[in-house]
């Protein structure tokens, strides 16, 4: 091969491995941040809001997720509700929506999309790392586009499931996207170089194997383990009721039970 190939191939996986540093430099709330910052951009807000998106319906893993639910109404926590796609067919199947998401024009703007097809929904501006929300209330919640990924370190994701858990009430159910890769991303060099550069640069302690940028926007956590995930769930409180692994597919759905008391397995 041609040196100027070979030296031009190189400084394209240089740049991808210093664009794969961003996840070093940010620590875990800068990371939210800067997703947040992002999804309130106007360009974004309309991505999430235009038309063909909000009338598309539930997706079709969606539904069939939602079957394993053996609840058909009650009040629905939406975890990250964008322009509201996902409430209008919930919405006129009789939930009654309470939407939350940090980006407050995606709040207006879900609102108003579901008021255009006659449902009246509760719009909540909140990060839900930080969920707090009413006790005992939701008999159901919902966190879809595996957003569950979007979520740095296993300390925070913990926190919001128990904060999940604590909305519900006794019998309650959380239906939870994540995502997923069995492969080893990086090389041991690779995972050492990128430690380093958090080290030197003050940054992300807090990396976790499976933590990488998905685009410019998006921090993600690929799960690698079945264990991994389902210790998650257990210990924010939750029982597994149904978890997927189908092959090739890196989003994954979880549909978790709140336990009622005595009935939880130690
Ligand atoms: C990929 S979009 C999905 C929107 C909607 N659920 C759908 O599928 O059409 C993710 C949504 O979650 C919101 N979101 C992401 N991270 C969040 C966080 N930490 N707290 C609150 N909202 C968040 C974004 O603002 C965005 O509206």
């Amino acid at each position: 091969m041609r040196p100027r190939i070979i030296f031009g191939r190189f400084l394209l996986r240089l740049g991808k491995f210093i664009q794969s540093l961003s996840v070093m430099v940010m620590r875990p709330d800068d990371l939210i941040e800067h997703m947040r910052n992002s999804y309130a951009e106007p360009k974004n807000v309309e991505v999430w809001s235009k038309n063909s998106l909000v009338d598309s319906g539930l997706h079709e893993d969606e539904t069939i997720v939602l079957k394993k639910i053996p609840l058909k109404k009650g009040r629905l926590l939406l975890l990250g509700i964008g322009g509201g796609r996902e409430a209008i067919p919930l919405g006129k199947m009789g939930f009654d929506i309470t939407g939350v998401d940090f980006a407050p024009d995606l709040v207006k703007s879900a609102i108003q999309n579901t008021a255009q097809k006659g449902i009246n929904i509760e719009g909540i501006i909140q990060n839900i790392t930080e969920l707090n929300v009413s006790e005992n209330t939701y008999d159901i919640a919902w966190l879809s586009a595996g957003m569950y990924s979007c979520i740095p370190t296993r300390k925070k994701r913990i926190k919001m499931v128990k904060r999940v858990n604590a909305s519900l009430k006794q019998d309650g159910y959380f239906a939870c996207q994540y995502l997923w890769t069995p492969r080893h991303m990086f090389s041991l060099k690779v995972e050492f170089a990128r430690k380093a550069f958090a080290f030197l640069t003050l940054g992300n302690m807090s990396y976790e194997k499976g933590d990488v940028m998905w685009d410019d926007s998006h921090f993600v956590h690929l799960f690698r383990s079945e264990e991994e995930i389902r210790s998650e769930f257990e210990e924010g409180g939750f029982e597994v009721v149904h978890i997927d692994f189908p092959e090739g597919e890196v989003r994954r759905w979880a549909v978790l039970r709140k336990p009622v008391p005595n009935t939880r397995k130690n």
